[in-house]
């Protein structure tokens, strides 16, 4: 942010500590100060000279910072965990930003999941309604014919929610070992979605990588090692969802 004006929630959001909608519920409810005075006027303009204070907690001002890490499998995609797992936070431990993961990968999930300080940017890429890409390579066990994957596009029910992938294609089958690797393209990503949509079809994954996000891909990337994307990047990221939100 530079010294130019911004909206009160907007700012809290992008420290990172909550969504921009549920920092206008911290507005309305009295919980933040500007300056040693609460406000409750949403819109309230502020500049990089104002001390916003959260809860009693002064929000740190720090530079937006935007990575993506190659996430092994075997580790959790939080910033800590009870019961001492590997978290992605292990492998980012050259940066001094206090960054989170946007969404999730599963523990045994591989692949690109980026991480930030920017809540705006993190809210915008998770909202549904963005409709993001992620392509995920799916190593499954059997081989299903082209009329059973063609339910993936309407979609599954699971829990009573409905699945979907919007593409899929069969990379290779091997009949001696009954495995097939699909390409799995998704808008959303619900709760271990690609497990539970190939359980509904009765082809349980046996591996699973993500390896684009929007048009962000793991070129160049050893598992375990991570960048920061670039400002076009960022800016590419963010121009795609603003594109693809339905009036
Ligand atoms: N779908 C899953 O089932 N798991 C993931 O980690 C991501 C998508």
């Amino acid at each position: 942010m530079s010294e130019s004006l911004e909206r009160l929630q907007k700012v809290i959001a992008q420290s990172g500590i909550t969504s921009r909608r549920k920092a206008e519920q911290f507005i309305l409810d009295g919980r933040v100060k500007v300056n040693d005075e609460v406000t409750t006027v949403l819109g309230t303009k502020v500049s990089l000279k104002d001390k916003i204070v959260v809860d009693g907690v002064p929000l740190e001002k720090e530079a937006p910072v935007y990575y993506m890490l190659y996430k092994p499998k075997g580790v959790i995609s939080s910033v800590k965990d009870d019961k001492n797992r590997k978290v992605v936070m292990d492998y980012l431990a050259g940066i001094d930003e206090r960054v989170f993961p946007i969404g999730r990968l599963d523990y045994d999930t591989s692949g690109l999941i980026l991480l930030t300080n920017d809540g705006e940017f993190a809210h915008l890429l998770m909202h549904p309604k963005h409709e993001i890409k992620k392509v995920y390579m799916a190593k499954i066990k059997g081989i299903p014919s082209k009329k059973e994957l063609s339910r993936l596009r309407k979609g599954v029910i699971s829990n009573n929610e409905r699945l979907k992938a919007i593409d899929y294609n069969i990379v290779s089958t091997d009949k001696k070992a009954n495995s097939t690797v699909l390409e799995i393209t998704l808008h959303e990503g619900k709760n271990r979605h690609v497990k539970r949509m190939m359980e509904q079809l009765g082809y349980p994954v046996l591996k699973l990588k993500r390896e684009k996000y929007g048009m962000l891909t793991l070129k160049g990337l050893k598992t375990g090692t991570y960048r920061e994307l670039t400002p076009y990047e960022v800016k590419q990221m963010r121009n795609m969802a603003n594109q693809n939100v339905k009036q």
